[in-house]
């Protein structure tokens, strides 16, 4: 399997170094416009193989797409993180082209890629490289369901004084602050987790988490990296071993939940195909109006990005 990360920067690299390490592809090529840097950070992984024991081959490109030919997986992760006091919307003007460009490379390349993208703002910049590829929506899905999932189970976690591995949880909708944690679907070791926190602690955590993204950049000077570039990994990792994972993923919506046409998070099974199924919870009317509210917000971005198409 070959696997491309486009975008050498810290989400790009640390995606690279997890598919490497952990031999989710054969070859993983990492390409970046900077003169060097997708050269030089591959090399490092490459360094690391011996150490780590992996034999995961690691490639670096710079700006040349003929060295992706053929990938059976593309990760977008271009595009300019942002600052403290932006909102990821403000990073729409810039990335858009940016990413518009990226997957007219990679259709070019590797025409049967499925396609993730980690761009921000995720779900319009995931629209994009869906108008720009024109590739089915089981094959363009967008990154993020797994990282904010991520952040509120490693909070509950740390509250509850228990391991990540036995909090399970679902959040649906756009990759902002309007995302929808579900508490009625959370659980620790299969326990409904309304059952092992106050209501008022929960609230908190699920407050925590729709800013996680926020409470980084405000203590970093820049976005996240670590757990965004391992979620991408884990996506791509269920789709070239086909294991039918359940989670939550940006994907087209075509009548699901009452919505066309707009990209939002929703759980799905991702497999060799990508998409093999979304699925459909019973949301009750408070979940749905959340859900509403979330889509709502996702179709604005959507249109700014139409009206300068
Ligand atoms: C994240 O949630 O970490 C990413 O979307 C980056 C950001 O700017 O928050």
């Amino acid at each position: 399997m070959k696997v491309t990360v486009v975008g050498a920067g810290n989400v790009g690299a640390t995606c690279a170094d997890v598919l490497a390490y952990r031999e989710i592809a054969n070859e993983v090529v990492l390409l970046d416009i900077k003169e060097g840097v997708a050269e030089g950070k591959s090399l490092d992984i490459w360094q690391k193989s011996p150490i780590n024991l992996y034999d995961t081959r690691t490639i670096g490109s710079t700006n040349d797409y003929s060295k992706t030919a053929g990938s059976d997986v593309v990760v977008i992760t271009s595009g300019l993180p942002r600052k403290p006091g932006m909102s990821r919307d403000d990073l729409i003007e810039t990335n858009a082209g940016i990413v518009k460009q990226v997957t007219e490379n990679v259709v070019k390349h590797s025409p049967d890629a499925i396609i993730i993208v980690v761009s921000n703002p995720l779900d319009v910049m995931t629209y994009q490289a869906h108008i720009t590829s024109q590739f089915p929506r089981t094959k363009v899905m967008g990154m993020a369901g797994i990282l904010d999932t991520a952040r509120y189970r490693a909070f509950l976690a740390e509250e509850l004084n228990v391991s990540p591995k036995d909090i399970q949880a679902v959040l649906m909708g756009g990759h902002g602050d309007t995302m929808v944690p579900l508490p009625r679907y959370t659980t620790v070791g299969g326990i409904p987790v309304t059952e092992l926190i106050d209501k008022s602690k929960l609230d908190e955590i699920i407050e925590r988490t729709k800013f996680g993204g926020g409470e980084l950049v405000k203590l970093m000077g820049t976005s996240a990296w670590y757990a965004p570039g391992s979620a991408a990994a884990q996506m791509v990792e269920a789709i070239v071993r086909d294991q039918r994972r359940v989670f939550p993923v940006c994907v087209k919506l075509e009548g699901e939940y009452g919505i066309d046409d707009v990209y939002l998070g929703v759980p799905v099974i991702l497999g060799k195909n990508g998409i093999e199924k979304v699925i459909e919870l019973d949301l009750n009317d408070d979940e749905k109006k959340l859900l509403e509210e979330s889509r709502n917000h996702v179709k604005e971005v959507m249109e700014v990005l139409d009206s300068k198409r």
